[in-house]
């Protein structure tokens, strides 16, 4: 293990109930598929004016997946940067939980398959949690449970969020798609950010937002209700949350669930006249407390589960060396729906740790897609699952692949309709 762990806990911070350790997220790392869109491209072929999807919705680019591209190969490939971005190994990692809404199977989880491709141990507790994009928070929080409850036993969680969003071409849902995962190590004396453990405010109700049926791969949206479910669940989370707040220390910066860039803004004016802002006020307000977390997910669109965490990459690779020891907050939102807001301190070796992330490199490594190429990829989008692999059975390769050291690719299925993952 190279993990050089400086950092102490921080005395300032206030646990909650559950626990007096630090934990939080120690490393992060990102994977987008290899193609992207650009929103001005889209717009010209819509017959709508650029800025509406740019500066109206706050998208620039939308990442796009290729058929051998999926939620497992997204995952596998932001794990591996993640565990490298920490230094540590497989064997270190106790618990595995995937976050996904576009999951490959309804019964074998991504998780399953994650495991075998990285190699982590048999004595690992993996499994696979959905709710809309809120699936990745309920892995995150449990991880932080198990941690803070000391069933770790100097092990580390991965939590893994990935998902390929899809909203049928031509519908007001198609510019904020998106495709990508980001993994997180949780653990104790985290180097990235400490979480308040006990410390979240909750808010769920049963509502049709957004849904995708099980036959279909395009999810179907009821849009601006979803946004209208998505501030009502904020300002419930809020409010939860200041309840419970043991500390009076103010959030320097907040972090939400970005669907497309002016969600966030709305939910931040939102917030803000909830703490009894001007509307000037809140604009200052959020060109410095979230703009910089919107600038690397305008550039990949919505990837559900893993959006908020995109949100927060993007914030500490900007300013992770002027937040150290500052106290921001995080929104998680789901549809369907469930919310959380809860905070987090940025620890003093987070800006090394970013470093570590290779933002730039993953982001200029892809290539822009023209309007029809991407329109015939989407065309063949739901037969995806069902092409025959031409590799030899997954029988004869094996489940486990142990490739820590590069990426897998979807590769079709076998002739008992198993997935099988191949190295390219
Ligand atoms: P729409 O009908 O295309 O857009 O739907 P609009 O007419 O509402 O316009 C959008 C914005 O562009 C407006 O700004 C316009 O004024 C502006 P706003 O008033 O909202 O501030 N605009 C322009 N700006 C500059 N120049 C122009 C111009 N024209 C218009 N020329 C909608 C937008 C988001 C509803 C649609 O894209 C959609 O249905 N998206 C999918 C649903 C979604 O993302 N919902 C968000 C909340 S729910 C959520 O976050 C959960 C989710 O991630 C799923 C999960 O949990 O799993 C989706």
């Amino acid at each position: 293990m190279t993990n050089d762990q400086t950092s102490t806990p921080s005395s300032s911070s206030s646990p909650g109930t559950a626990s007096h350790r630090s934990i939080g997220i120690d490393a992060i790392a990102f994977a987008v598929p290899r193609a992207y869109v650009e929103l001005a491209d889209l717009a010209a072929a819509r017959g709508v004016p650029p800025t509406k999807y740019i500066q109206g919705l706050g998208v620039v680019q939308m990442a796009v997946a290729h058929p051998d591209e999926d939620p497992v190969t997204l995952a596998t490939e932001a794990a591996r940067r993640c565990l490298m971005a920490a230094g540590r190994s497989p064997a270190e990692i106790g618990l595995c939980i995937v976050g996904t809404e576009t999951a490959v199977d309804h019964s074998k989880p991504v998780s399953s398959y994650l495991h075998g491709l990285l190699g982590l141990p048999s004595a690992c507790r993996v499994f696979e949690t959905k709710h809309a994009c809120f699936g990745g928070t309920a892995g995150l929080l449990n991880a932080v449970d198990w941690l803070a409850a000391g069933s770790a036993r100097g092990r580390c969680a991965l939590i893994v969020c990935t998902d390929i969003a899809r909203y049928s071409v031509g519908t007001a849902g198609e510019p904020t798609q998106g495709a990508g995962a980001v993994a997180m190590l949780i653990s104790e004396n985290p180097r990235l950010l400490e979480l308040e453990p006990g410390i979240t405010g909750c808010f769920s109700q049963n509502v049709h937002d957004f849904w995708r049926p099980l036959y279909r791969k395009d999810a179907l949206v009821d849009g601006q209700f979803s946004v209208q479910c998505y501030l009502d669940a904020l300002a419930g989370a809020y409010a939860e949350w200041q309840r419970l707040s043991e500390s009076s220390e103010p959030l320097v910066r907040t972090c939400y669930h970005v669907p497309y860039g002016k969600m966030a803004r709305k939910a931040h004016q939102r917030r803000c006249q909830l703490d009894g802002m001007t509307d000037e006020a809140a604009d200052k307000s959020f060109a410095v407390e979230v703009e910089p977390s919107l600038r690397v997910p305008s550039q990949v669109g919505n990837i559900y589960t893993g959006s908020l965490y995109l949100a927060l990459l993007s914030l500490l690779y900007h300013q992770a060396a002027e937040l150290s020891g500052k106290r921001i907050g995080l929104f998680s939102y789901g549809s369907g729906c469930a919310a959380e807001f809860f905070a987090g301190r940025v620890m003093p070796t987070a800006a090394a740790q970013i470093a570590r992330a290779g933002v730039d490199t993953t982001l200029a490594n892809r290539h822009r897609l023209d309007i029809p190429v991407y329109e015939e990829l989407r065309k063949n989008d739901i037969h995806v699952d069902q092409r025959p692999s031409e590799m030899p059975s997954a029988a004869e390769t094996g489940a486990a692949l142990a490739m820590v050291d590069r990426s897998p690719r979807f590769n079709g299925i076998d002739n008992q309709e198993r997935r099988i993952y191949t190295v390219a």
